[in-house]
């Protein structure tokens, strides 16, 4: 088997058995976004601890790339802080996907990552509100 054989075995694996998949009901982080190219949808959840992930879930559907790419994120977010999870890169996720990654197919790769962004900046963004409000 080669090495991208390998990797391809794992993606489908992640796709098909799904890690730290599902939704959190008292999180105090939810963001979700979709592919406009094919309409696929990713949710993350997020339970904080102070400013640590405590737990995290994702849910959506869609290729298995995008699958794929979102429970591994979900593995390199737990117990981090939220500044180490906002600083996660494209490179992060493409280096955890190991394989060649299409052009075509790195709005895929990229989605979840996407959400988690999406979800941090607006939780500090509103703590950032409520903080200014109550000044
Ligand atoms: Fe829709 Fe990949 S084809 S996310």
């Amino acid at each position: 088997m080669s090495v991208d054989n390998m990797y391809a075995d794992i993606i489908l694996d992640y796709y098909r058995n799904p890690r730290n998949y599902g939704t959190i009901t008292d999180a105090e982080i939810k963001a979700s976004d979709s592919n406009p190219l094919c309409g696929d949808e990713i949710e993350i959840n997020i339970k904080l601890n102070g400013n640590s992930v405590k737990d995290v879930k994702f849910s959506g559907k869609g290729c298995a790339i995008s699958q794929a790419a979102a429970g591994m994120l979900t593995e390199m977010v737990a117990g981090k802080n939220l500044e180490e999870a906002a600083k996660l890169t494209k490179k992060d996720i493409l280096d955890v996907l190991s394989i060649p990654i299409s052009h075509v197919r790195i709005k895929c790769a990229l989605l979840s990552l996407k959400v988690l962004k999406l979800g941090i900046y607006s939780h500090i963004g509103g703590k950032l509100e409520d903080e200014l409000k109550n000044l």
